[in-house]
């Protein structure tokens, strides 16, 4: 299963970090530019003229990526790029999908997407390398959203995804309350780790530990870019984070910040705020309000996630996007309206679920042993000697095992238990659910806001309170969304039975 095969993967040489590659990575870290004009992603043009169809082929194919000066970086692409895909709410989707990549296996998942459950690029149908296949359905009306879409074979979905397979997948509305003066900007959050050849080097203990975090957040696949805006402007920001693992703690600099929409949409009302986490495949819409003349910065802050070993990355102070604000005002900016939509509370469930996440490191539980004070060079890097698990339920994904069964249209109270010692964002495939409560050490806190969303953190020692129902029968999975993590067993299978 899952931990084996990364295991095969990575343990002949590749876990310190060494691998292959003539020059450590570590002390000589290509330096980036920064402070060029951000990109737009390209978007992919409809292929159909038919109204109310949208037809796209996909590739997903190696290809190289210059992101420091004169090195090239062999990377993972969708038709050569982090592509956008913009369909409308009614549309008929149809994507011809073929797999480059030699010698394995990909999916393409449409992470948050209600789409059935045999089009959703589950892990148990893979395109072998070669293959082709379609990949249909059709969006829902009230399905407008920010998605994103990514790789889901088994045993290969963090590498693939590190390596730079991902794209977005926005959903619009037939109606958009938000003014289009205030722009549509998305911001795709990627981190990446190159050696000073170029090459991304394998993941180590460490990163299979934590998740793999790369030295440089990157958005739109640039470093620092800028924006230009005038005093007094309004943008719609949509931010990705399409990490393997990395945690953003997020604030404005001589900006406000508004929150408009989650994972699954817009929210009912704005709400200000002045800081927020944006966890691994979780996503948010932003206002921001540039009113003061001069640089805005999009900045992290610190946050605590609860890193095992040594090698913390550096969380605090990046820059990840400078906007020049010129004080020539901005021409008339219309007003974010009170009232964006409605969202039915999900209510009365008639099953209650819980999911229990842990860790087990070489046979003994996480809790009761302490890796603080390992240096890198003590550390087991074998497979045999040291067997990492991530499980839900004290189980390790299995592909062939059904977790749970539940029932098409039924609403559920999920209560995700997080007992490890790290931080865990839990999704679900298929469905977008409402957070009712955060519980921890007896303290229960509600989010500000009804909302949709398909990822959630779950703090160490913390236990989430989900509803949600599953319109669509089939398989799905829940997991832990630092891929890593995924790829080693915190993933389970539930059986949506009509
Ligand atoms: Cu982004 Cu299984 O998901
Ligand atoms: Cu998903
Ligand atoms: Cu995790």
């Amino acid at each position: 299963m899952a931990g084996p095969a990364i295991a095969q993967k990575h343990d002949m040489g590749g876990m310190d970090g060494h691998g292959n590659h003539a020059v450590p990575p570590t002390n000589a870290n290509p330096v980036l530019p920064e402070g060029h004009p951000l990109k737009e992603l390209p978007r992919l043009s409809n292929q159909s003229a038919a109204p109310g169809v949208f037809k796209v082929k996909l590739a997903a194919e190696p290809g190289t990526m210059r992101f420091a000066e004169g090195l090239d970086t062999p990377v993972l692409l969708y038709n050569g790029t982090n592509p956008v895909i913009e369909a409308r709410e009614g549309d008929k989707v149809e994507i011809s999908f073929k797999n480059g990549i030699p010698g394995e296996p990909t999916t393409i998942h449409w992470h948050g997407m209600p789409v059935p459950a045999d089009q959703d690029g589950n892990p148990m149908d893979p395109v072998v390398s070669g293959g082709d296949r379609i990949y249909a359905f059709d969006l829902p009306e009230g399905s407008a959203a920010p998605y994103w879409f990514h790789p889901h074979p088994h045993g290969l979905t963090a590498e693939q995804v590190y390596r730079g397979l991902a794209g977005v997948f926005l959903v619009k509305p037939k109606d958009d309350p938000i003014p289009s003066e205030y722009g549509d900007t998305i911001l795709m959050l990627t981190d990446l780790r190159i050696a000073a050849d170029g090459t991304m080097p394998e993941s180590t203990m460490a990163d299979l530990m934590n998740g793999r975090v790369g030295d440089h957040v990157l958005v739109n696949g640039q470093k620092n870019p800028t924006m230009a805006v005038a005093v007094g402007e309004k943008r719609r920001l949509r931010l990705f984070n399409a990490t393997n693992a990395r945690f953003l703690r997020l604030k404005f600099e001589n900006a406000s910040m508004t929150v408009i929409g989650t994972d699954g949409g817009l929210i009912e009302a704005p709400v200000a705020v002045d800081e927020l986490l944006l966890t691994p495949a979780e996503r948010v819409e932003l206002i921001v309000s540039f009113d003061k003349p001069g640089t805005a910065m999009l900045t992290t802050l610190e946050y605590e996630r609860g890193w095992m070993g040594p090698g913390k990355p550096n969380e605090a102070d990046m820059t990840l996007l400078t906007a020049h604000v010129s004080d020539a005002p901005a021409s008339a900016i219309p007003p974010l309206p009170a009232k964006l939509r409605t969202i039915e509370a999900l209510e009365n469930p008639v099953v209650t679920r819980r999911f229990v996440l842990t860790e087990s490191m070489g046979g003994m539980d996480h809790s009761n042993m302490s890796m603080q004070g390992m240096d890198h060079s003590n550390m087991s890097m074998s497979s045999d000697s040291m067997e990492m698990k991530f499980l839900i339920n004290g189980a390790s994904f299995d592909m062939h095992r059904i977790d749970v069964v539940s029932k098409v249209g039924q609403v559920e109270l999920w209560e995700v238990v997080n007992e490890a010692d790290m931080d865990h964002p839990f999704h679900v495939h298929g469905t977008q659910f409402q957070i009712i409560e955060h519980e921890k050490d007896g303290k229960v806190t509600r989010p500000a806001y009804r909302a949709w969303k398909d990822t959630v953190n779950i703090v160490a020692g913390e236990t989430v309170r989900i509803l949600l129902r599953q319109d669509l029968p089939g398989p799905r999975m829940y997991h832990c969304h630092i891929l890593e993590h995924e790829q080693l067993g915190m993933m389970g299978t539930i059986d949506v039975r009509a």
